[in-house]
């Protein structure tokens, strides 16, 4: 009989994952149902992109490649990095991985042993603590509230804070709560962590150009270049350049990690796809000017789904600043009845109720490490959005 390994039995199968799926199983049954689960953008990849990877394949650029990204991503990744964040790598200090999520896998792999602490504010995106047990270390949560904007404040990570510490992960803008920091909230982050000396950071920065207003992003090798040494800066094209489906992610950092998570690549995936670094090298080094329209498409999204959901009955949405992303509060529908005539006792109940009554699917908080909220993702078109939160706002007046 087939038995998991004991690492694996740790670990839960994501969240997210889930409820797409779960999604598509009711519409294939013929039910209509509007899908907020989605962490993808609706848009499609830009034509220059696509024109590189046809030309890559035309090329011949077919076979394997260094493990960790060709000479022409690193560069790019390098141009990069100092164009939008002011930060100097050397190609040396860069990694390609197949995805942002396998670039965080690699790093954890590289550096955890067991009984080694790594921090995760919640709410958290569903990956990280369940990468951080399958490397053999340990989830320590550090809560955030939703009247700090979900952001973590310095006496929270300082409490986190062990000998044991390995690892912060710091995420912004947020998935799933589209929070995202500013200058002043990671250098009041920064000055703890410099009385930490053991503890490296790894900044997931996948949402990086989907803020909104007169926000500016920035991370945290930039606003304490002392921490630059003990920083993993991790990116991708997934979300900014409409790229999920290439699976490219990358980061820049210290050579000796950067060494170690491609002995790790060299000894299990190897390369990512040839012609999806092709394609990356065409996202970073082409024309840029699509993004700022498609994260003013995002804004208006946002506004509307806040706007919508805060006038349904017992539900509460903060405005967050970056991601597509919204974390509403359902604290003022739990113990009451759903029109099924379960009590709704948790933001699990929550979502398989609204799912059940008016065929919502969004994510509730619980696979995030915060309750009682839920996640939506307002990446997909505002008919579909409008419709969804009418949906939403019957429902929770329905709930008595
Ligand atoms: C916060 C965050 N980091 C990383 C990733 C992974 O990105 P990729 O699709 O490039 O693996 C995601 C994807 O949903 C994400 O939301």
């Amino acid at each position: 009989m087939f038995t998991e390994s004991a690492s694996l039995r740790r670990v839960k199968p994501s969240a997210t994952i889930a409820a797409g799926a779960r999604a598509r199983a009711l519409r294939a049954e013929g039910r209509d149902i509007v899908s907020l689960d989605a962490g993808e953008p609706d848009f499609d990849t830009p034509e220059n992109i696509k024109a590189a990877a046809i030309k890559a394949i035309q090329d011949g650029k077919t076979k394997y490649t260094d493990a960790d990204g060709i000479p022409e991503l690193k560069a790019a990744v390098c141009g990069k990095f100092a164009r939008e964040n002011g930060l100097t790598y050397t190609p040396a200090q860069i990694n390609v991985s197949p995805g942002g999520k396998a670039v965080i896998f690699n790093a954890m792999v590289a550096s955890l042993n067991p009984g080694d602490e790594v921090v995760i504010p919640t709410p958290y995106w569903v990956s990280y603590p369940d990468m951080v047990l399958i490397a053999g270390g340990e989830p320590v949560f550090a809560p955030t509230r939703a009247e700090d904007g979900f952001k973590l404040s310095p006496e929270a990570l300082e409490a986190a804070i062990t000998p044991a510490t390995r690892w912060l992960i710091l995420n912004s803008p947020s998935n799933p709560s589209g929070a995202a920091y500013t200058r002043a909230e990671l250098a009041g982050l920064a000055a703890v962590l410099m009385r930490h000396p053991q503890v490296w950071i790894l900044t997931d920065d996948m949402y990086e150009h989907l803020v909104y207003g007169d926000f500016e992003f920035t991370t945290i090798a930039q606003v304490e270049p002392a921490l630059y040494e003990r920083t993993l800066t991790m990116n991708g094209v997934s979300k900014a350049y409409a790229m999920t489906g290439w699976r490219i992610g990358y980061a820049g950092g210290p050579k000796p990690l950067i060494d170690a998570m491609r002995k790790v690549m060299s000894q299990s995936t190897s390369n990512p796809s040839s012609i999806s670094q092709w394609a990356a090298v065409e996202a970073l080094n082409g024309p840029q000017d699509f993004i700022r329209p498609n994260a003013k498409i995002f804004e208006g999204r946002r506004d509307l789904v806040v706007s919508m959901l805060n006038q349904a009955r017992g539900l509460a949405c903060p405005t967050p600043e970056g991601a597509f992303y919204v974390y509403p509060s359902c604290a003022g529908l739990i113990g009451k009845t759903a029109p099924s005539g379960k009590v709704i006792a948790s933001d699990a109940d929550f979502a398989a109720e609204l799912l059940d009554a008016e065929g919502v699917s969004v994510v509730f908080g619980a696979a995030f490490g915060l309750s009682p909220f839920f996640r939506i993702s307002y990446a997909t078109s505002t008919e579909l959005l409008e419709d969804a939160c009418q949906r939403i706002q019957r429902f929770c007046g329905a709930v008595g």
